[in-house]
């Protein structure tokens, strides 16, 4: 089961392009971003389940969304995204426990960080980043990766997916249409 989860990774991976993020931090790599050391503390805004892709659609990864707590008492106040709001997601593996009836799935170890920075001078509007598990730094993918591409087009509030949290749910956060 665990060489199946490194399996979806590498995929996923694969899906979003080499990752090339260096722990190094180069001068004139501007916005190069730090983990954020109080994660762990950032609200949980909501959670979703990847399924792998078969009809029995079985789960395969829990994914965790967090936003840095001033950004989000900003955004539920306002009801706008400011530059330099930070949105974090974080990947677990999920093991299937059967001796609890029903079953259930619980979040194994951490795999990765994928992290959104609200930025309207960027050509995205945002920058994207990825942290593998174990890396401190990230710099930010190029314009127009594949992570904007996704937002951009199926995003439902300011490139995010806001309609997706409960805790932003009944904000009825939506772009004009
Ligand atoms: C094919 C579409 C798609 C691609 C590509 C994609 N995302 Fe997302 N992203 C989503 C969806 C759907 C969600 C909703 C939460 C979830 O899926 O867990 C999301 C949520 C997020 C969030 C939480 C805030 C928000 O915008 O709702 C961050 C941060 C994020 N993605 C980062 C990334 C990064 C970094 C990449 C590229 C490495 C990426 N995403 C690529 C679809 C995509």
């Amino acid at each position: 089961m665990r060489n199946l989860h490194w399996a979806f990774l590498a995929a996923w991976a694969l899906t979003m392009g080499a990752l090339s993020n260096s722990a190094a931090q180069p001068a004139s790599s501007a916005h190069t971003l730090t983990r954020p050391a109080d994660i762990a503390f950032w609200p949980t805004l909501g959670s979703t389940m990847r399924t792998d892709g078969t009809p029995a659609a079985i789960p395969r990864q829990l994914r965790q969304v967090q936003m840095e707590p001033s950004a989000y008492r900003r955004l539920v106040e306002t009801l706008r995204l400011s530059d330099g709001d930070t949105f974090a997601v974080l990947f677990y593996g999920v093991e299937h426990d059967t001796t609890h009836t029903p079953s259930l799935y619980f979040a194994q170890r951490e795999q990765a960080l994928a992290m959104e920075v609200i930025d309207r001078s960027h050509p995205d509007g945002r920058r994207f980043y990825v942290f593998q598990s174990g890396q401190t730094s990230a710099s930010p993918r190029p314009p127009g990766n594949e992570c904007a591409v996704c937002h951009a087009a199926r995003g439902t509030f300011d490139g995010t997916f806001a309609h997706m949290y409960p805790t932003l749910a009944p904000l009825n956060l939506r772009d004009p249409s």
